[in-house]
């Protein structure tokens, strides 16, 4: 599922503050997510207030003490919220993959085998363009380019962009890209000013959802918790759910095709054991004739409703192997299917008719 890295190599434009508020906002959408802290200065792991000896370091690193696997290093802070954390350690990596072959490809290896039991993985990358940079762009779908509206921090973004389409066209992968605009005070002309900016020269390419300066999102990072924790009420959290919201309508389609996919597969499943039967009752001066039974928990609806032909009445279902109890419903009046021998007696004193499907 999809892969999002939070990448800009601007120091201090909203990346930590992303990624750990936008996982947060969509897991409590129901999404399962997973955050990757792959920023050696490990913001993210310390903003969540985790404390570990073991990084993601344990996993790339072929000089690490202990060697673990991805999923060894998974922490679980919350429901459907997941974390990989980091530490300084990440740093000496760069200089460990100058050598080696693939070197930008290690990260979207160790994620290929999870990555189908997540919603999301949203990964937090470092203020460079180094290789651990380029290894979350070339392992993502999307890159988010947070972008601080209140200072002039449009230079460098085509740099980045221009790094996007050279691991695009060199590794033959699709990579989307959109612009966030954070930390955006509306107080300030120059921030509305800088937003007419990109809108007019990347246009589409912008995210309708602006972070607004929030002072509450400050707090909530320093004292080691995300905005839907510290304060659900606040203008942070409402942007960061509208972020949410919004990627959750860009990828919304893989989803539905995900879920259409299982369902798919639960039918082929069970078919085999389903089986056509088709109910019948000879009324032709019965104006409405109803089938309820355990199938349908004996409700008088639409859909129990049978159809006439000259006078037979008529319904089919399809039903799983069991037995079922059942009565026609005339025109108001309760009866036993009168061509069914097979009756048990029901607590109204009266009979069902009972079906057995083996
Ligand atoms: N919308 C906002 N309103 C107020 N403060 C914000 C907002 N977004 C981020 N900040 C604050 O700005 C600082 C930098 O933000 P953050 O750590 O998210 O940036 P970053 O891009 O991850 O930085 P780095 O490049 O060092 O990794 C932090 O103190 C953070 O709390
Ligand atoms: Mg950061």
């Amino acid at each position: 599922m999809p892969i999002i890295a939070v990448a800009n190599q601007k120091g201090g434009c909203g990346k930590t503050t992303t990624a750990v508020n936008l996982s947060a906002s969509l897991a409590i959408n129901k999404n399962k997510v997973l955050l990757v802290d792959f920023d050696p200065q490990a913001h993210t792991t310390f903003g969540l207030s985790i404390s570990t000896d073991v990084s993601i370091y344990n996993v790339l690193s072929e000089f690490a003490e202990k060697r673990l696997n991805l999923k060894d290093i998974i922490i679980n802070i919350e429901q459907n919220f997941d974390i990989v954390t980091s530490n300084i350690l990440l740093s000496t990596l760069e200089q460990e993959l100058a050598n080696q072959i693939s070197r930008e490809s290690r990260l979207k290896e160790i994620l290929e085998p999870i990555k189908n039991e997540y919603d999301y993985i949203i990964i937090d990358c470092p203020p460079n363009l180094g290789i651990l940079t380029i290894n979350a762009i070339r392992s993502c779908d999307m890159v988010i380019i947070p972008v601080e509206a209140s200072r002039f921090s449009i230079e460098g973004l085509d740099k980045l962009i221009e790094i996007i389409n050279l691991i695009q066209e060199r590794l033959n992968c699709k990579i989307n890209w959109r612009i966030l605009l954070t930390i955006f005070d509306s107080r300030l002309k120059h921030s509305f000013e800088m937003w007419q900016k990109i809108k007019d020269k990347f246009k589409d390419k912008l995210f309708d959802t602006v972070i607004h300066i929030n002072v509450k999102l400050k707090e909530a990072q320093n004292e080691g918790r995300h905005i839907l924790e510290y304060d659900r009420y606040s203008r942070g959290a409402k942007d960061y759910l509208s972020l949410a919201r919004e990627i959750m309508m860009i990828f919304g389609k893989p989803l539905m095709e995900k879920m259409e996919k299982q369902m798919q597969e639960i039918i082929k499943e069970k078919l085999p054991q389903l089986k056509e039967v088709i109910f019948s009752l000879d009324m032709p001066q019965a104006r409405e004739v109803y089938l309820v039974g355990d199938f349908n928990n004996w409700k008088l609806e639409q859909t129990s409703l049978m159809e006439s032909k000259e006078g037979r009445w008529t319904k089919k279902l399809t039903l799983a192997p069991g037995s079922y109890r059942y009565r026609f419903v005339v025109d108001g009046n309760w009866i036993e299917d009168p061509y069914n021998l097979n009756k048990v007696p029901n607590p109204f004193g009266q009979m069902d008719s009972l079906l057995e499907i083996t």
